[in-house]
């Protein structure tokens, strides 16, 4: 019975390996040096504005990178297949140009989405793109290898660079489901606030023109007065959390916003719709109504 026990908590150490170590990666400062002045490089080149925007997939609604790191890595995945069963070079070939192709907007957009990420992130998203970037090396090295007739060598470089970009894909999985980077932060509120309206206080209650969080239930919410009048949405910033009512309140191209002062992204008061990112999600925001007696209601579901 124990030696069952013993080998079966020997399995689970086995499988929680790549986790741990991708854990351990978080928390490692070795290489915060060259991670803090890539950032800053990415962030001085790529600044804000409809290219920054675009590589972070603010017109989609949704981060460019992963659908982008799909392709690239959907071709890469296929040339070896095809080699591997034995099929005619050809097809092999195109979808190794296509890859490497592919690489450089799946590369400007995941960059650009590590530029603003948490340090912990950073780092797993550091050693990500050294893996990406090594495989990108392999499988141009096999297509070279390829055109100048040494189809062998080709074949085994791209199963090397299926190798890297197999750890390359592992660390970004891991980025994305254990440390949610690109994942909306925003609460889900159609889950935590009952539907109807909700009282949130007296007007009088609150300063004018300054945002304030109140909470509602099992949310915070940014509450902001204008007059006589109030806009509130949900106040955890859909990018990384950070509370909306301590950012800063802008006018954009005649739109009042407010924006996260965290990585930038900005948010219209009027429907919580994302003006800017790195946020691709809006954040969400409540219809709103002051009583006869002073008294703010609000209800879910402007967005
Ligand atoms: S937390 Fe990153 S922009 Fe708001």
């Amino acid at each position: 019975m124990k030696d069952t026990v013993g080998a079966g908590r020997r399995t689970l150490r086995r499988f929680a390996g790549p986790v741990a170590l991708a854990d351990r990666l978080e928390k490692s400062k070795a290489l915060d040096k060259p991670i803090r002045a890539l950032a800053k490089v990415v962030r001085e080149k790529i600044g804000p504005g409809r290219a920054r925007d675009l590589l972070h997939g603010v017109p989609t609604g949704k981060p460019l990178h992963p659908p982008l790191a799909t392709v690239t890595l959907g071709c890469w995945l296929s040339a070896t297949l095809l080699d591997v069963a034995g099929a005619g070079p050809r097809a092999a070939r195109v979808l190794l140009a296509a890859g490497v192709g592919s690489a450089l907007p799946t590369a400007a957009s995941g960059l650009t989405d590590w530029s603003s990420l948490h340090l912990e992130q950073q780092r797993v998203g550091f050693v990500h793109m050294l893996a990406n970037v090594s495989a990108l090396g392999l499988f141009s090295a096999s297509l070279l290898a390829r055109w100048s007739g040494h189809e062998r060598s080709g074949r085994a470089l791209s199963l090397a660079g299926l190798g890297v970009a197999g750890l390359g894909g592992y660390l970004g999985g891991h980025l994305a489901y254990r440390q949610a980077a690109g994942a909306n932060h925003a609460p889900q509120v159609s889950h935590l606030v009952a539907l109807g309206w909700h009282d949130l206080g007296r007007i009088k209650d609150l300063p004018d023109g300054r945002p304030v969080a109140r909470r509602l239930g099992y949310i915070q919410l940014f509450v902001l007065r204008h007059g006589e009048s109030v806009t509130v949405l949900a106040d955890q910033c859909p990018h990384l959390a950070m509370p909306l009512h301590q950012g800063r309140l802008v006018i954009e191209d005649g739109e009042p916003c407010v924006v996260c002062t965290w990585h930038g992204s900005t948010f219209r008061l009027s429907d919580g719709s994302v003006k800017h990112g790195p946020a691709t999600a809006p954040a969400p925001a409540f219809q709103t109504r002051v009583r006869r007696d002073g008294t703010i209601q609000v209800r879910p579901g402007l967005t």
